[in-house]
């Protein structure tokens, strides 16, 4: 396995596998990786000749300095995990300067209305900050296929709309969400959770889950004034918002269609971290 901090150095390696015409596959992270990106690795290495992993916590998509300066880091036990897994895999963990040469700032991209919705709308100018670092740790990597996890739902659908809208010539993979066997949906931010609230977590999921159950008979406004009256009479975790969308556009659903296909989606404050989670529900 090697690890490369510079783009100049990852490129001219990168380029020497393409030119034997390896195939290279890509999975981005912010480190503190746990099975969940491991999953998307392996996938990745199952279709490629050679997976890049990029470690880098991208300043420009947090809108919160503190869970920025929180966000937790673990490179070298990042590095340490990954060369367990293969020797195909090529490590790119940069500094801030290495990609935001000039200024650390977000560019403005138009995702036709996908970047309102739910995340878009509860943390201000973040997928700015994802786009302007997926775009252009694409344009570093040059990846053949990308591996992305559902438990980033909309980020998946964003990336999906930047790479047709900005013709970037990548196919991008979307991967099922891995959890923990009480449920909660595996996180970096996990690992910050004190005892009490991590025992409280899987709450979400059990939520979702019996969510996905009342959408079968009930309307989606029933079914949201439900959620949002379990977690009012929770002790320690406080609802941001639950939002039953309609998988492509992301829109909230207000009358239920035979032909759509729906997704409930829930974040949540446990303490001060944030967790996120969603489940398909047909
Ligand atoms: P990060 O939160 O580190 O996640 C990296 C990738 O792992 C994302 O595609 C995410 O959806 C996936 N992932 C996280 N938890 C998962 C789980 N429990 N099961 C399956 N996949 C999971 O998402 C980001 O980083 C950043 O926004 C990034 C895309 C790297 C841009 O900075």
């Amino acid at each position: 396995m090697v690890v490369f901090t510079e783009k100049k150095q990852i490129e001219k390696h990168l380029q020497g596998l393409k030119d034997k015409q390896y195939r290279i596959g890509f999975v981005p992270t912010m480190g503190a990786l746990h099975q969940g990106h491991l999953s998307l690795v392996v996938k990745a290495l199952e279709q490629n000749d050679y997976v890049v992993v990029s470690i880098f916590v991208n300043p420009t998509q947090f809108d919160n300095a503190t869970d920025l300066k929180n966000y937790p880091r673990t490179l070298a036990r990042d590095t340490e995990l990954l060369a367990t897994v293969s020797d195909a895999i090529i490590v790119y963990a940069p500094d801030v300067s290495d990609i935001y040469e000039v200024e650390t700032k977000a560019e403005q991209f138009n995702f036709d209305g996908l970047e309102y919705e739910m995340e878009g709308r509860f943390r201000n100018g973040h997928f700015d900050g994802v786009g302007t670092i997926v775009k252009r740790l694409f344009e570093i990597v040059k990846p053949d296929h990308a591996y992305f996890g559902q438990k980033d739902f909309q980020q998946l659908a964003i990336i999906k709309k930047m790479v047709e809208k900005h013709q970037i010539p990548v196919a991008i993979h979307g991967c099922p969400i891995l959890r923990e066997t009480n449920g909660l949906a595996l996180s970096s931010r996990n690992e910050r959770l004190k005892p009490d609230y991590k025992k409280a977590a899987p709450f979400i999921y059990k939520t979702l889950k019996s969510a996905k159950k009342q959408f079968g008979t009930k309307s989606a406004k029933y079914v949201t004034e439900w959620v949002e009256k379990a977690f009012s009479n929770h002790d320690l975790l406080q609802l941001e918002y639950f939002i039953i969308a309609d998988e492509k556009t992301l829109k909230p659903v207000i009358r239920k269609s035979k032909n759509k296909t729906y997704r409930a989606f829930i974040a949540v404050y446990a303490d001060d971290i944030r967790l996120i989670d969603n489940i398909a529900l047909n």
